[in-house]
Order: structure tokens, then C-alpha cells, then sequence
């Protein structure tokens, strides 16, 4: 039911640093995207400061718009894109209302912004990741195979009464920390009898060494496609050196620092896996686990446990403290879901990712 209550939705334009006078509407559409989190997760560990999400709307790599809604003198929601420059066809899309401005319309009419915006800029397939509390009615299966969502969950029949379909269910998983450190030491030990001679571990906090740049890159590449995105079928985002020291000076002011394990094949003498860790400044603040991927080749010499384990015990040593790590992986990505149950994760929570092709006619 929409009711009369008027709202209005405007752009923001993207500050250069959250000191700016005009940072105040980005701040707040900030603050929006951390209470929805909250109140979808039932916890506020995933909350990020408006400094540390900021570097993310500055990429220049990228392509970013931001619309939010305004009622009773506040901004109340927030409609997003999110798109590669040297991809033409793909955006992400991120929707938000106040729980307690909910249906009132204004989901509605930030989704019609959003996706004239991306109609616009001849964006033709829009993906939206939206997190699904569980409950006990009917299931929506994913196609996938591994998990579903209750189809009567408002962000689930918001997304299907707007034409977009489900493709993929995401796990977010927490580690309570610490971990037993002689177990960690022991884990580590096995993983590396059992990687063998042709393998290196090699750890480093901050940013990346020069000697290690282009495989970096390498990596960070395949990772935008490695990782499984069923009928998402994200398109590649290419790394190069220069964007991975672009990338490291916005983060310089953020706050976090990233704790890296890599794995050198010593044959090639190449890097062919990686883990990161990014670690914000105030231990009371849980820690985000970032990418991790072993390459194709190298795969089923147990790496990925090794960096694992290895960028656990550099946590805890550095940077004691810290209550928990999160992770996010797709339902159907067993060995990534096998690594990390075996470390200790535990789910905390589901989201649906969900597909609009723009053209084709809704059903
Ligand atoms: C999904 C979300 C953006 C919808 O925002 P909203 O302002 O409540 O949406 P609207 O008022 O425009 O609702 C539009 C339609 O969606 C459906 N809908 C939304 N919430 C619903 C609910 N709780 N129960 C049943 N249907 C619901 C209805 O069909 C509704 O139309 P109606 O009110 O005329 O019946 C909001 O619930 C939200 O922020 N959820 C958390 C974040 C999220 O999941 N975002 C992902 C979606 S991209």
C-alpha cells in the first residue's frame, strides 16, 4: 500500500573527502546503508565508516551514482550503481530503505531512478546482492542448486514484482576469534608438509611489494572471474600495477591496513594464490576477510588452507584483539565453503543475488 506521505529523491554528488562541506549527504546515505545492514543481519559488525567506503566511490576504474530520498527532513534511503568503465553492459545495484519508512513507495522510486540511470548509460544486466533473514513459509530455491530464499520476505517479492530473477545464494559467515594458537600452529605445519617443496608462503602487511606487483594483478584479475557467479556471469574486471598502487593510495587514509599470505610456485616462481585479511584500526571492530583464490592449476595441494591459516596467525599476532572475521562465499562454492568451515566459520546469514536483464520483457 503506498500512502500520501511525500517524499523526494535527489543525486549526491560524491565528495573528494569526507572533510569536505559537502560530504554531509554522502555521510548520511552512508549511515543509511549501515542501519539497513544492521537491521538485515541482526548485528552492526558490518559496518563500515563513510572514510573507509569512501575510496570505493573514487576508483577511477569505475563508474558510480547515488540517489537518496528524502522525508521529514532527513535522508531515509539510498539507490546505487556500480559499474566497470571498461565494461559496458553490467552494473550493480544497491536499494535501501529505513526499516521504518518502509512502503511508503520510496524503494520503488529509487529502483525507477537507479535503473534510468543505468538504462541511460546503456548498462543492459543488473545485479543486486540483498540479504534474506530466514524464515519458516515457502522457499524460493536457487537455481544454483544450494540455497534459497523465503519467498515472502519483502526484499524478495520487491525483487521479483520489479522483473529481476534469481540466480545465486551467498553465505556470510563469522569466525569467532581468537583461535587456538597452538592448533593454528599445528594446522599450519600439516598444510605445508602437505603443499610440498614446490611451494612458498610469503606474508607482508600494507602494500603490495614491487617485486610482486603484475602477479598481483594477475591474481586480482582472475579473481573477478574465478570466483563461481552462475547465471550472474560478472564480467572481468583487469587489474594492472598502476591500479593496484592507485587503489592502495585512496585506502592510505582510511584507517585499515590488509594482512596478505601469497603463495609462490617456486618453479615458475610465480605467485598462484592469495588471502587477504583487512583489518580496521579499532580491535572492537570485526575483521573483513577479502579476496582468496588458488589458480586452477595449482589447485588440491591444500593452499588455500595454508594462506588461511598463515593470515589467521599473522592476525592475531600483529593485530590482537579483534572479536570476529566475515566472509562472504557463494552457497555452491564448496572448496572455498570446505577451507573455511575447516578453519571454524559458521553462517550468519544468506543473501540472494538477483539479475534484471533491461530489454527483455518482464514475466
Ligand atoms: C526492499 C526495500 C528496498 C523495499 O523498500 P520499500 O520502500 O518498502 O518498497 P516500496 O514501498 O516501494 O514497495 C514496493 C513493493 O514491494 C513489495 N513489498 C515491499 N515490502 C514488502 C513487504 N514487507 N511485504 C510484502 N510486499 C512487500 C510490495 O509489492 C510493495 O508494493 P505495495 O506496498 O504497493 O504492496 C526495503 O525493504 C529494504 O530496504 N530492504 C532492505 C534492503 C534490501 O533488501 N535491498 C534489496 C532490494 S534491492
Amino acid at each position: 500500500m503506498t500512502t500520501t506521505r511525500t517524499f523526494t529523491i535527489s543525486p549526491v554528488q560524491i565528495p573528494t573527502s569526507i572533510e569536505s562541506a559537502d560530504a554531509a549527504d554522502f555521510i548520511a546515505a552512508i549511515e543509511v546503508r549501515n542501519l539497513v545492514e544492521a537491521h538485515s543481519y541482526g548485528t552492526d559488525e558490518l559496518s563500515y565508516s563513510p572514510a573507509e567506503i569512501l575510496p570505493r566511490w573514487l576508483d577511477p576504474h569505475k563508474k558510480h551514482w547515488m540517489f537518496v530520498a528524502w522525508l521529514d527532513g532527513r535522508i531515509v534511503g539510498r539507490g546505487c550503481i556500480d559499474a566497470l568503465l571498461d565494461e559496458p553492459d553490467t552494473c550493480w545495484l544497491d536499494l535501501r530503505v529505513l526499516p521504518e519508512y518502509r512502503r511508503l513507495g520510496i524503494g520503488t522510486a529509487l529502483a525507477q531512478r537507479v535503473e534510468d540511470a543505468a538504462r541511460e548509460d546503456g548498462r543492459t544486466k543488473l545485479i543486486v546482492y540483498a540479504v534474506s533473514a530466514g524464515s519458516s513459509g515457502e522457499k524460493l530455491p536457487s537455481p544454483t542448486g544450494f540455497g534459497s530464499v523465503p519467498r515472502q520476505n519483502p526484499e524478495v517479492r520487491f525483487l521479483l514484482g520489479r522483473g529481476y530473477s534469481l540466480e545465486q545464494v551467498e553465505r556470510g559467515s563469522r569466525l569467532a576469534l581468537p583461535v587456538d594458537n597452538v592448533e593454528l600452529a599445528e594446522r599450519l605445519a600439516a598444510s605445508a608438509a602437505a603443499a610440498g617443496p614446490d611451494y612458498r608462503l610469503h606474508e607482508w602487511s600494507g602494500r603490495v611489494p614491487a617485486r610482486w606487483l603484475a602477479d598481483m594483478a594477475a591474481l586480482y584479475t582472475a579473481m573477478s572471474t574465478e570466483e563461481p557467479s552462475a547465471g550472474l556471469e560478472e564480467p572481468e574486471s583487469v587489474w594492472t600495477p598502476e591500479r593496484i598502487t592507485q587503489t592502495e593510495e585512496l585506502q592510505a587514509g582510511d584507517g585499515r591496513i590488509s594482512l596478505f599470505a601469497v603463495v609462490e610456485h617456486l618453479p615458475t616462481g610465480r605467485l598462484c594464490g592469495l588471502t587477504v585479511l583487512s583489518v580496521p584500526a579499532e580491535s572492537s571492530r570485526v575483521v573483513s576477510q577479502e579476496d582468496t583464490l588458488v589458480m586452477p592449476a595449482h589447485r588440491g595441494h591444500r593452499l588455500g588452507t595454508w594462506m588461511k591459516i598463515a593470515n589467521l596467525r599473522q592476525l592475531q599476532r600483529d593485530h590482537p584483539g579483534h572479536s570476529a572475521i566475515t566472509t562472504f562465499n557463494a552457497e555452491e562454492n564448496r572448496p572455498m565453503l570446505d577451507v573455511n568451515e575447516a578453519v571454524g566459520f559458521l553462517p550468519m546469514g544468506y543473501e540472494g543475488a538477483w539479475k534484471k536483464l533491461l530489454g527483455v520483457p518482464e514475466s
